[in-house]
């Protein structure tokens, strides 16, 4: 089994998930795209739904899939949001925005009744932390909130020739500590110019992981709400 045939799996168990009349959340990524390839396929057998979109190449390939896409704008909520992150632990906090688009990601997860991380098992990781935490930037402050990342203890680098859907820098930040991920998150997300980051903290309901062609699920039983 390769590491695209765990995503597939983990994407199709979660897509399990979704019933007629929902209004589905469409992650971004590659293992993103297997749910959008299974929804699709659903979809195409008389499944009834419509989709939002955390990008708008998830946008793109939802529609050329034969998904009805709607637009987040008009949404007031979401029945089930379905999105791959970079790293995964056993208290369904995870980072996400290898891909950029966790602004988007987190406004869509925020609204989702239910939000299920799909991944493969090298997602999975006994606490959250190698990972770079993408931060995204308002190019005016670019300078200033890099100081203050760095003063967060990030070692930090601005995607070069990158924007986000939202016209925006990404600001990788690599810390040397991250054992008080709740903490960072108030910190970074305090910063004016500040506009979101990858620090997924309290948005997971559930995540689908698969290894070796297994699938496990874990489930949060009580959403946390606050710092
Ligand atoms: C996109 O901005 C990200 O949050 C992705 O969901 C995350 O990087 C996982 O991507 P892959 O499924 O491509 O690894």
């Amino acid at each position: 089994m390769s590491t695209d045939d765990d995503k597939r799996l983990a994407a199709e168990a979660a897509v399990q998930e979704v019933s007629d009349g929902m209004v589905v959340g469409l992650g971004t990524g590659s293992t993103a795209a297997f749910a959008i390839a299974a929804l699709a396929r659903r979809t195409a057998g008389g499944l009834d739904i419509r989709a939002v979109a955390t990008s708008e190449a998830t946008a793109r390939a939802a529609r050329a899939a034969g998904i009805p896409v709607i637009d987040f704008a008009a949404c007031t909520s979401v029945d089930l949001a379905i999105d791959g992150a970079d790293e995964i632990d056993a208290r369904l906090w995870a980072i996400k925005g290898a891909g950029g688009a966790m602004l988007r990601e987190k406004a869509v997860a925020a609204a989702a009744r239910r939000f299920v991380v799909i991944a493969d098992g090298t997602k999975r990781v006994d606490a959250i932390g190698a990972a770079k935490v993408p931060v995204e930037v308002l190019p005016f402050a670019r300078g200033f909130v890099v100081a203050q990342l760095e003063a967060l203890g990030a070692a930090v680098t601005v995607r070069p020739d990158y924007l986000t859907d939202n016209e925006n820098l990404v600001a990788d930040c690599r810390f040397r500590d991250l054992s008080d991920p709740r903490r960072l998150a108030v910190s970074i997300a305090a910063i004016p110019g500040v506009l979101g980051h990858g620090l997924f903290l309290d948005e997971v309901d559930a995540a689908y992981v698969a290894s070796d062609g297994r699938v496990s699920k874990m489930e949060r039983a009580v959403r946390i709400v606050g710092p």
